[in-house]
């Protein structure tokens, strides 16, 4: 990765984190882009501390403008755009505002079909799915225009594979960004530009941690052949091998990162 530019999305925790913290070490500059400041500033800090290069660019995937911003800025700011990462979702609709009354862990009902509300359901397409479609048609258009070609991966996850009651939507966009993974590589790879997917099963984020109190996710991941939950910089490890020269003939392709989920 080095001289190289990459943009992630959710860079300020979790993944996203973990994934900028390695790229950076790996010799790239890094465009950590969160609509959380706090968090995407504290990456930046991080990767600074230890010499890399870093820029943290407030950011709304839910946004259209926004993520146009994101790419125009880093391009004017850090030289160019080699890689996207696109780690930035939302499990539930109000995750950002965290009230805890509609979190269907704890309230189960909320999250229900029968329950929810047009407005959530489409929260989370906006974020989880067309969000990234956008991150990767802007960085797309980026790299073709500074005439080379890139990596763009996406986060999908293994309730994107089995439905999962109560988080319809977050199965639905999850479900999506597969195909979405694939499509985009039947279009880009022509322009040399490679887009694959991970699909992380259970990894100790903020985004799980009212499943860890709750004890459902250890109870999840012990029925795992691997029989453990993940740290972040497990999944990281390949996006970097999917976003690297390594990878030069793989595009297309969802990578589960899952401890075996699915295989007993
Ligand atoms: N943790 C898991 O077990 C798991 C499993 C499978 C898939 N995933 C997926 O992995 C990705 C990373 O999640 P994580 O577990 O690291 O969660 P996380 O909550 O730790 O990190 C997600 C980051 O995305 C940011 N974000 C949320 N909405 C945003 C928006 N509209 N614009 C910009 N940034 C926004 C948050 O502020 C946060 O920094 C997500 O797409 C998630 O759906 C997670």
């Amino acid at each position: 990765m080095k001289d190289k530019v990459a943009i992630i999305t959710g860079g300020g925790s979790g993944m996203g984190r973990a994934t900028s913290l390695l790229f950076a070490m790996e010799g790239a500059a890094i465009a950590v882009a969160d609509i959380d400041d706090a968090g995407g500033q504290e990456t930046v800090a991080m990767i600074e501390a230890e010499g890399g290069q870093a820029l943290f660019v407030h950011t709304d995937t839910g946004d259209e403008a926004s993520i146009v911003h994101l790419v125009e800025h880093t391009a004017d700011t850090l030289g160019r755009v080699d890689a996207m990462v696109t780690a930035a979702g939302i499990s539930y609709s109000n995750f950002i505002e965290k009230d805890e009354s509609t979190d269907p862990w704890k309230n189960p009902r909320e999250g229900l079909i029968l329950n929810k509300s047009t407005e959530r359901w489409q929260k989370i397409l906006d974020v989880n799915l067309t969000g990234v479609m956008i991150c990767a048609r802007e960085a797309a258009r980026q790299m073709i225009a500074e005439n080379h070609g890139g990596s763009i991966v996406n986060f999908s996850s293994i309730a994107g594979y089995a439905p999962v009651p109560t988080i319809a939507d977050y199965c639905v966009s999850k479900a999506g960004i597969v195909m979405l993974t694939k499509c985009l590589a039947a279009e880009l790879g022509q322009s040399e530009i490679r887009v694959n997917a991970v699909a992380p099963g259970p990894i100790e984020t903020g985004m799980t941690q009212s499943l860890i109190d709750l004890g459902r996710l250890q109870k999840q991941a012990a029925s795992l052949p691997l029989g453990r939950i993940a740290k972040p910089e497990e999944v990281a490890n390949v996006v970097l091998f999917l976003s690297s020269d390594g990878a030069s003939y793989i595009t297309g392709k969802t990578i589960g990162v899952d401890g075996g989920t699915y295989t007993v």
